[in-house]
C-alpha cells in the first residue's frame, strides 16, 4: 500500500502543495494514472465517483442509464443481476465522458451461492486456513457474477450477545478476531484483489460498533482510548497489515462523535498512524444519519464533516453529490480534500484492474461438488460439543431416531443472516441427511412448532409420540434466521417461543435426547441442557449443515469447535468475557449469595451476584471432543527474558480417549502488575493439533515483547517489566500454568 494520505497538520494548513509534492516523489504507475485522470475530471464527476447507489433495479431504468452516462455514480451495491451489472458497466465505460468503470459491491458475508457458517460459527473452528479457503470460494462465486468488492470481514469485537450482529463477528477476542479476520481477507483478495476469482475486501465497521450500549443495534458506544486501542482497533490494524482494500465506517457514535464523521478514527489513526491508503466507504446512509445523531446541522454539514474526516465514498445517501459542489465553491470544503477522496476511489479501481477488465465475468455461478465439500467441512468444524454423557457418537444400536423441531428442516434458517444469492433448494437440512443415513423408516420427524417463535403446544403430542417410538431423540432448537443479524437485538437470550416447553415434554418420554442448537448468538438454555444427554451448538451452519451434523452425530468426525465468545448463564451477566480485570474485590469462582460479613466486617463483600454464579455457563475457548485431551508439563525455555528477547512456552497434550480428534490449544498470559491494570487472561496464540487415541504431542509457542504490549496511560504501546502468568489451555478457564519474568 502507498504510504501517505493527508496528515491532519498539512490539511489544517491547507498545505495541499506539500501533499502533492510528497505524492509526486516516488509515486507508482497507479499514482500517475490516478493523478492524470483526476486532472481531467470536473467537480461533478469527482463527486459522482464518491457516490454509491443501491438504486439499480432489473432491468436498469433509463434514469439510471442516464445518470451512469453523466458519471453520477462511482459504485453500486447489492443491485442488479450479472447481466444488469454488465450493461451498467458497458454504459459507464463506453458512453460516459471519461469511461471510468463502476465498482460493484455486495454483502458476501459468509458465502455467495454456497453458504458456509455465519462468521461467529466459522470463528468456532479456530482454523484460519479453513476460513481463508471459505472466503476464497465466496470470492470465486461472487466475482464470476460481476461482483468486485465485498463488504466483509466484519471485525467488530463484541461482548454482548443481545446484539444481533454478534452473528457476523468473529467473537469477543481481539487476537482471535485479528488472526481469523486476516485469513478472511487473504481468502477474499487472494494474491491481488483484482485477480480473476478475487474480490476486494472491506474491514468493517470502523469502529467500536460492537460496544453498542445495552446490546441495542446502532446505539451509542463509549470506549476509553486505551480500551479502544487494545481491544477494538487491533483487528482493524491487522486488516491493514493483511492488505485489506477498503474500510467501512460504522453507524455508531463513538464517545459522542459518529464514526462516519470521526477525524480521530479515519484521519489520525487510519491515515496517519497506520498509513492506510485504501478506500473508506460509509455505511448505509451513515453520513446523512449524522443529522439525526445531532452532530450535523443539516445534510451539507454532514457532507462536510464526513469528507473532512476521510470518508471517501458515501453509501446510498446523496449529501456528497448534492452539497459538496456548493461547499467547495463557498470555500467551506477545500478542493484538495475532495481530490484526496477521489484518489482513493480511483486507486482502488486501478488496483482492481477495472480499467483493463471492467467486467471480468458476468455469468451465473453453479454450486460445485468441491464447494459443497468445503461448506460441509466448514460447518462440521464450527460445531461445538457442549455436553456429552456418552450418548454421542450414536452407536450401531440406534435403529430409530426421532427428529424434533422446525429447525431440523428449514433451509432458510439454517443459512443464517446476510444470504442474498443462495438458493434454499440447494441446502441439505439435518432431516434430509438423517433420512439418507437411516432410511425413511429409521427417522420419525415431528416439527412440533411452526417456527422458533411459535408459542403453541398443540403439536407437542406428535413429538412425544415420535420420541417414545425411537431409540434416541435429536431435538433441534434455536433461532430462526430472521431473529439474527442487523437490527435483531434481543433483550432476552432464552430460546424463543415454546421451545423450552417442548424440550421438557420430549424429555418425559424417557429416551436419550441429543439437543442441537442452531442460532446466530449465544443463548441461555440451562434447563434444556439438564434434560439433554448431549448438546451440540451448530450456529447457522449454511448449505451443508445437514451432512456436517450427521458426520458428527455418527462419529465419522469428532467435534472440534471452541467457543469464540463466552456463553452467559443469564442475560443479566452481560457484558461477560474472559479478558476482564481482576477488580479490587475478586470473588472466588462459584461464589454467590448474601455476603456473610457486614459493612464493619465485610466478609464476602466481593464482586459477585446474589442470585447467579459469576462465571459464564461456558467460557471463551470451551469445546469438548469425542477424544479426551489432557494437558501437562508446561515449561518455559527460560525463567526470564529481556527486551529484544523471547521465550518458548510449551506443554504436552495427550489424547487419553478412544477416538481421534482435533484440539485448539490456547496460549494465555497475565501481566500481574502494570501501570494500567491488565486482564486476568489474554489470548496470545493457538495451535490446532490432531491426535489419535494414545498419541501425545508437545505444543510450543514463542512469546516476545510485542505479545506483552498494551497502551499505557499516555497512550504509548509498551511492554513493562514484571512477572507474568502463562497458560496453555483447552479454554480460558483452565489449563496448565507457568510463569516468567520480562526484564528491561
Ligand atoms: C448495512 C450494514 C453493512 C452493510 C451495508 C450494505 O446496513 O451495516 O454491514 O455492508 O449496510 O448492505
Amino acid at each position: 500500500m502507498r504510504k501517505g494520505g493527508i496528515p491532519v497538520p498539512a490539511l489544517a494548513a491547507m498545505g495541499a502543495s506539500i501533499v502533492f509534492a510528497l505524492q509526486a516523489f516516488g509515486q507508482s504507475d497507479v499514482e500517475k494514472r490516478v493523478d492524470e485522470l483526476l486532472a481531467r475530471m470536473t467537480l461533478e464527476e469527482k463527486l459522482g465517483q464518491m457516490s454509491q447507489s443501491t438504486a439499480m433495479r432489473a432491468p436498469i431504468s433509463d434514469e439510471i442509464k442516464r445518470e451512469i452516462r453523466q458519471g453520477r455514480w462511482g459504485s453500486f451495491l447489492n443491485a442488479g443481476s450479472p447481466a444488469d451489472r454488465a450493461e451498467a458497466q458497458r454504459i459507464a465505460v463506453k458512453e460516459s465522458r471519461l469511461g471510468i468503470p463502476l465498482i460493484f459491491g455486495r454483502d458476501v458475508i459468509h458465502g455467495y451461492r454456497t453458504i458456509v457458517p455465519i462468521p461467529l460459527g466459522q470463528a468456532a473452528s479456530w482454523n484460519p486456513d479453513l476460513i481463508e479457503r471459505a472466503a476464497a470460494l465466496a470470492a470465486r462465486e461472487a466475482s464470476a457474477e460481476g461482483i468486485h468488492w465485498t463488504f466483509a470481514p466484519m471485525l467488530d469485537i463484541t461482548r454482548d450477545p443481545r446484539w444481533g450482529r454478534v452473528a457476523e463477528t468473529l467473537g469477543e477476542d481481539p487476537y482471535l478476531t485479528s488472526v481469523l479476520g486476516a485469513a478472511m481477507i487473504r481468502g477474499f483478495q487472494g494474491a491481488s484483489p483484482g485477480a480473476p476469482g478475487s474480490v476486494a475486501a472491506c474491514a468493517k465497521h470502523y469502529a467500536g460498533y460492537g460496544a453498542a450500549e445495552a446490546g441495542r443495534d446502532y446505539n451509542s458506544t463509549f470506549i476509553p482510548e486505551g480500551q479502544l486501542r487494545d481491544v477494538y482497533l487491533p483487528p482493524f490494524h491487522a486488516a491493514v497489515e493483511a492488505g485489506v482494500a477498503s474500510f467501512m465506517t460504522a453507524f455508531n457514535a463513538l464517545n459522542g462523535v459518529p464514526a462516519s464523521g470521526n477525524e480521530f478514527l479515519t484521519r489520525r489513526i487510519l491515515r496517519v498512524e497506520w498509513k492506510y491508503d485504501g478506500l473508506v466507504v460509509s455505511d448505509y446512509e451513515s453520513v446523512l444519519e449524522m443529522v439525526k445523531h445531532g452532530y450535523a446541522a443539516d445534510p451539507a454539514d454532514a457532507a462536510a464533516k464526513a469528507v473532512r474526516a476521510g470518508v471517501d465514498m458515501e453509501m446510498v445517501s446523496a449529501t456528497y453529490f448534492d452539497e459538496l459542489k456548493r461547499l467547495v465553491e463557498q470555500g467551506r470544503v477545500p478542493l484538495p480534500v475532495i481530490d484526496d477522496a477521489v484518489r482513493n476511489v480511483l486507486r482502488l479501481k486501478f488496483r482492481l484492474g477495472l480499467f483493463e477488465a471492467p467486467m471480468r465475468s458476468a455469468t451465473e455461478t453453479e454450486i460445485t461438488a468441491a464447494a459443497r465439500d468445503l461448506a460441509r467441512e466448514a460447518a462440521a468444524e464450527s460445531v461445538v460439543l457442549l455436553k456429552n454423557d456418552g450418548v454421542l457418537p450414536l452407536g450401531g444400536g440406534v435403529r430409530r431416531i426421532a427428529v424434533i423441531g422446525p429447525l431440523a428442516d428449514s433451509p432458510v434458517d439454517q443459512m443464517g443472516s446476510w444470504v442474498m444469492d443462495a438458493r434454499p433448494e440447494e441446502v441439505e437440512t439435518p432431516l434430509a441427511s438423517l433420512r439418507k443415513r437411516m432410511g425413511a423408516d429409521g427417522v420419525r420427524y415431528a416439527a412440533a412448532l411452526r417456527n422458533s417463535r411459535d408459542a403453541s403446544r398443540e403439536n407437542f403430542g406428535d413429538a412425544v409420540a415420535a420420541a417414545r417410538a425411537s431409540d434416541v431423540v435429536l431435538l433441534f432448537l434455536g433461532e430462526e434466521q430472521i431473529l439474527s443479524g442487523e437490527a435483531r437485538s434481543r433483550a432476552f437470550l432464552n430460546l424463543p417461543g415454546a421451545q423450552e416447553n417442548l424440550a421438557e415434554e420430549v424429555a418425559k418420554a424417557g429416551k436419550p435426547v441429543v439437543t442441537v442448537i442452531l442460532a446466530g448468538r449465544p443463548l441461555t438454555f440451562q434447563s434444556v441442557t439438564e434434560e439433554s444427554s448431549a448438546v451440540l451448538y451448530a450456529w447457522h451452519p449454511g448449505t451443508m449443515g445437514g451432512p456436517a451434523l450427521a458426520e458428527i452425530l455418527f462419529g465419522e468426525r469428532s467435534p472440534s469447535g471452541k467457543l469464540p465468545i463466552a456463553f452467559p448463564r443469564t442475560v443479566g451477566q452481560i457484558p461477560i468475557y474472559y479478558a476482564h480485570l481482576n477488580t479490587g474485590r475478586p470473588a472466588p469462582p462459584g461464589e454467590l449469595g448474601i455476603p456473610m460479613g457486614n459493612p464493619v466486617d465485610p466478609q464476602g463483600y466481593t464482586s459477585k451476584y446474589l442470585d447467579v454464579e459469576l462465571t459464564p455457563e461456558y467460557p471463551f475457548g470451551f469445546g469438548l471432543s469425542y477424544a479426551r485431551f489432557e494437558y501437562s508439563n508446561l515449561r518455559v525455555s527460560s525463567p526470564a527474558f529481556a527486551r529484544g528477547g523471547s521465550i518458548v512456552v510449551s506443554a504436552e497434550i495427550a489424547n487419553a480417549g478412544s477416538r481421534e480428534g482435533f484440539e485448539a490449544a490456547q496460549l494465555y498470559i497475565r501481566d500481574r502488575v502494570a501501570s494500567v491494570a491488565r486482564p486476568v487472561r489474554e489470548l496470545k496464540g493457538f495451535q490446532r493439533v490432531h491426535l489419535k487415541p494414545g498419541e501425545k504431542r508437545t505444543v510450543s509457542f514463542t512469546l516476545s515483547e510485542r505479545d506483552l504490549a498494551f497502551h499505557n496511560q499516555a497512550m504509548q504501546r509498551v511492554a513493562e517489566p514484571g512477572d507474568f502468568d502463562v497458560w496453555i489451555a483447552p479454554d480460558s478457564a483452565s489449563g496448565v500454568h507457568g510463569e516468567f519474568t520480562f526484564t528491561e
